[in-house]
């Protein structure tokens, strides 16, 4: 037994390996197991190393660069499509929950510029990859199935990387595009049912 390692109320607690203790809060870690639940280091410069942003650009991250590209190409293409959409929606509800699809767009397009940005400290100005169609049930039917495409392509870029903050930001972006399928699907549905 290690002379840090002690027993409480008949537990037994392994000391922490010194090895492991940054320069940041102490890790908690489970008593019953030798993982430790990982901390968030305190300091913005630590957390940013923490994210690896600011280490060297891993050879592999070169390859991110042109699928982060098309991401903005897409969520450009899908802000500019909604607007129309939702100005073609038959309800209020229906444009509604457009709009906040949109937002969300917004919201993507900026994160994934500020990676972008990070990895390769440029600016880049997204293009229309795909134009989308004039006519409502033809529209919803063309975002249901950029949707559901775009959803593969973030878990992709998701899995070629090992950078955490890469990888949270574009899973996370992959369930909002499943859930804006889900409503696309839903109006598609309804707008059938309704003629
Ligand atoms: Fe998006
Ligand atoms: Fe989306």
């Amino acid at each position: 037994m290690h002379p840090s390692d002690t027993t409480y109320g008949g537990v037994f607690y392994q000391s922490y390996p010194h090895l492991y203790h940054g320069p940041w809060n102490e890790l908690f870690r489970y008593p019953d197991s030798s993982y430790p639940i990982e901390q968030l280091p305190s300091d913005l410069h630590a957390y940013h190393h923490y994210l690896k942003l600011l280490g060297p650009l891993h050879p592999r991250k070169k390859d991110l660069i042109p699928l982060i590209k098309k991401a903005m190409d897409g969520e450009y293409s899908a802000i500019s499509c909604y607007k129309q959409l939702e100005h073609l929606a038959p309800t209020q509800k229906e444009k509604k929950i457009i709009h906040e699809i949109r937002k969300d767009e917004i919201r993507h397009l900026n994160t994934f510029s500020a990676i972008y940005t990070q990895l390769t400290g440029k600016k880049y100005d997204p293009k229309i990859s795909e134009k989308c169609p004039n006519e409502y049930k033809s529209g919803l039917d063309f975002a249901f199935c950029d949707e559901q495409n775009t959803v593969d392509h973030y878990l992709d870029i998701s899995a070629q990387t090992d950078n955490k903050y890469i990888k949270e930001q574009f899973t996370r972006a992959a369930s909002d595009e499943q859930n804006h399928a889900v409503w696309f699907l839903y109006f598609l549905n309804r707008g059938i049912s309704r003629s």
